[in-house]
Parts: C-alpha cells; sequence; structure tokens
C-alpha cells in the first residue's frame, strides 16, 4: 500500500508545488524550445509547469488527479486540462511539438515504458519529449531527512520511501526508457535549487497538509508517532532560517523524423 495523495491542490503546491515552481522554470530554460508550437503537459497537477511554458505556446495539459485540475485551470486559465491517464492519452498520434512531463512519472503506475511510449506516440516527428523527476535517493533532502525520520520511528516506513521505491529517478533509468521509446539524441542532466524555509514550521507545516507521498503517508500515522517523525528531523535541523539542496534528473529526446 501507499500513500501517494493527489487531491487538494493548495496542500500540494504549498508541500512542493513552491519548489516545482523552481524546476520547471530551469528546465524549460534548459530545455531552450522555440517560441510558439503545441505543448503538453503530462501529470500537469496544479499547473506548474504548464504556466511557465513560453508564449505563446498553445498548452495542454493532463492529470489523473480532478481535483489537481480543477486547480491548474484555475491557475493557468489560457491552458486547456483534462483529467485522463499518461498511459492512455486521449490524443492522435503526433499532434505535439513539445511532450513534456514534471515530477510525474515515477509516480505512474507499472512500468515506465508504457507512458514514455504514449509520450513518444503524440509528439510530432521531430518533436521533442521531454521531462524531470525528483532525485529521491540522493539529492531531494527535503523529502530524504523525511524519510529518514519516518524509517528511525517505524521501520515499515522504509517500504514507502521515493527513494528505493522510484528506480526510474536515475539518470540511466530514464536514458534507458527514453531509448527504449525510440527517442534520439537523448540527454541527461541535473537540475540544482535550494529549497529555503524561514523557520521549522515553514518546513514542516506543509507535510500535515497530506498532499503526496510523505504527507500522504504522515497522515496516516497515529499523533503519538507523527510526533515522533517531527522531532526527529527537527533535531538535524537548524533553528532560525535554512535551506536545503534539491536536485531532479531531467531527461530531453527528439522523435524520430
Ligand atoms: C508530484 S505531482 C507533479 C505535478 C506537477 N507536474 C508539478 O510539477 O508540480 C505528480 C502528479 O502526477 C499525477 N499522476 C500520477 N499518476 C498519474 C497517471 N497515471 N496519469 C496522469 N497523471 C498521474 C498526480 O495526480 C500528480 O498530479
Amino acid at each position: 500500500m501507499t500513500y501517494d495523495t493527489w487531491e487538494a491542490g493548495d496542500a500540494y503546491d504549498a508541500y512542493v508545488g513552491r519548489w516545482s515552481r523552481r524546476v520547471a522554470a530551469a528546465f524549460l530554460s534548459r530545455l531552450a524550445r522555440p517560441a510558439g508550437g503545441r505543448w503538453l503537459d503530462v501529470g500537469c497537477g496544479t499547473g506548474a509547469l504548464s504556466a511557465a511554458v513560453p508564449a505563446p505556446g498553445l498548452v495542454a495539459g493532463v492529470d489523473r488527479s480532478a481535483g489537481f485540475v480543477r486547480a491548474a485551470r484555475a491557475a493557468v486559465p489560457h491552458a486547456a486540462f483534462t483529467v485522463a491517464d499518461a498511459r492512455a492519452l486521449p490524443f492522435p498520434a503526433g499532434c505535439f511539438d513539445t511532450v513534456v512531463s514534471g515530477l510525474a512519472l515515477n509516480f505512474v503506475p507499472g512500468p515506465a515504458a508504457r507512458p514514455v511510449r504514449e509520450l513518444a506516440r503524440v509528439t510530432a516527428p521531430g518533436g521533442v519529449v521531454a521531462a524531470y523527476v525528483w532525485d529521491y535517493a540522493g539529492g531531494m533532502e527535503m523529502m530524504r531527512r523525511f524519510w529518514q525520520a519516518a524509517t528511525e520511528v517505524d521501520p515499515a516506513a522504509a517500504d514507502l520511501d521515493e527513494g528505493p521505491r522510484f528506480p526510474l529517478c536515475h539518470p540511466d533509468a530514464l536514458r534507458a526508457a527514453w531509448d527504449a521509446a525510440g527517442l534520439r539524441s537523448v540527454s541527461v542532466a541535473p537540475i540544482e535549487i535550494e529549497t529555503a524555509f524561514t523557520d521549522f514550521a515553514d518546513y514542516w507545516t506543509p507535510f500535515l497538509g497530506g498532499q503526496g507521498a510523505a504527507p500522504g503517508y504522515l497522515m496516516s500515522l497515529p499523533p503519538e508517532h507523527r510526533s515522533a517523525v517531527r522531532d526527529r528531523v527537527r533535531a538535524g535541523l537548524p533553528d532560525g532560517p535554512f535551506t536545503l539542496p534539491a536536485r531532479a534528473w531531467s531527461v530531453a529526446g527528439t522523435a524520430a523524423p
């Protein structure tokens, strides 16, 4: 059983949406696509990546969560969002110039090959398919610290730790998934940002919103276990403001002409 919860857009934005917007901007600037064209954002969530697509791109987005799609529609009114599954995109072949996915592919159930094949299918010949995922096993410190503390309190939490749970979130695995989908000129690169917190409450309170894997798990715990996890995380952090590094791995490839 997992606790990946995607329902309440506000709580997601407070937890990690605030950081995913930063990664989205860095990703798009590295991708350097020409202005305009038809874009698709798969696993769009509350619209962090869609919102950053450079104008005048025509943006469509899909996500399995109706709540997140509602939030995305409110946040990015010029884009067209639909509730749909990344494994069965409701679009004909070759109808987008750029197909992107932010922090989502690892959450799609089953082998990664299926959604990546779908991303490639709906991309026009010569178009680009690109994505990024958090480096859960190493460089995503705000979550790493949480899972470290959670497994010390409850060893069973090791099964839910996003590090070991998401083998796709490694450079070699991303490259292999893109190669297997027939994409060409595949490149993989890190995106590094800093997550800055005004104090421990700024770090911790969003975990109590219950959105995403770690907060979903936390809110399933009895109150005394929840407090024990909080106290362990807190013991390793300074009083006052602090920053933690966060790394995502990005991958990009070109659809065969
Ligand atoms: C961590 S959020 C990322 C959201 C957004 N792209 C961002 O960068 O903030 C992961 C998203 O993947 C979506 N998701 C999970 N499984 C999916 C599937 N099978 N098809 C479409 N979306 C899916 C979730 O609903 C959630 O919105």
